[in-house]
């Protein structure tokens, strides 16, 4: 039987969104329901990897054969990411809070008739820019993702100088798209040298293994 495209690799996933606390029982989140990134997992274990899926709070099932490390902040997401090193393979396609609430309120904020304090927020790390830029364990192979409503490529291209990651897989997650919660998917792969590959709008676990056949390809090309 031909070796699959993966074997002996370890592949680390992110997926789903963060959940940044406001105070026990109230929570900063955004509308990532995991699919495509749980695609990209399943996809990764039937090319053969051992396959790490560090995932926010989703309302999907864990992929057959993959490790799932739950997490809920973005900085749980972070230390999680870092334990799960080394690996072969960083793909990165969670969508985690850019900011999260600079303190955690230890009771429940009471509704008395006036209005909260406003909320203090504070950026929360850069998961994929600090795996990217590790000098020493960095994955050989670290691909982004970028949701973005306009300018699309643009904002993709810039994204891969600022976050120092090998590929970015974009896509448009504009209202009218339906892509954010849905079922399908149509993506840009934008390469560092600033080529981009435009696919056609397909069910999302299609895109993980087309996205993974790529990823194996491009590995393959750099360990030979
Ligand atoms: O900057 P932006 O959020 O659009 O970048 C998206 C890419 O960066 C995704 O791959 C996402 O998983 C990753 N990211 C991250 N940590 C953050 C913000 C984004 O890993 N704090």
């Amino acid at each position: 039987t031909a070796q699959k495209p993966l074997a002996g690799r370890h592949v680390l996933v992110t997926s789903g969104p963060t959940h940044e606390p406001i105070d026990p029982v109230r929570y900063l989140a955004n509308r990532s329901s995991g699919r495509q990134g749980h695609a990209v997992a399943a996809a990764a274990v039937e090319a053969g990897a051992r396959v790490t899926l560090v995932s926010g709070p989703v309302a999907i099932p864990d992929p057959p054969g993959v490790t799932v490390v739950r997490v809920e902040s973005a900085r749980e997401m972070l230390a999680a990411v870092e334990a799960a090193l080394p690996a072969d393979l960083a793909i990165f396609a969670a969508a985690v809070g850019d900011w999260r609430p600079a303190e955690m309120r230890p009771g429940k904020i009471k509704k008395d008739g006036s209005l909260p304090a406003p909320l203090q927020l504070v950026e929360n790390p850069d998961i994929l820019a600090t795996i990217a830029g590790r000098s020493t364990g960095r994955p050989p192979l670290v691909v982004g993702f970028a949701a973005e409503t306009d300018a699309v490529l643009d904002n993709a291209r810039k994204k891969i100088a600022r976050k120092g990651c090998d590929l970015i897989v974009a896509n448009d997650v504009s209202a009218e798209g339906g892509v954010m919660g849905g079922t399908e998917n149509s993506v840009h792969l934008v390469s560092r040298d600033g080529g981009v590959e435009t696919w056609p709008k397909l069910g999302k676990e299609e895109v993980g293994r087309r996205l993974v056949a790529r990823f194996a390809d491009l590995l393959a090309q750099r360990s030979s």
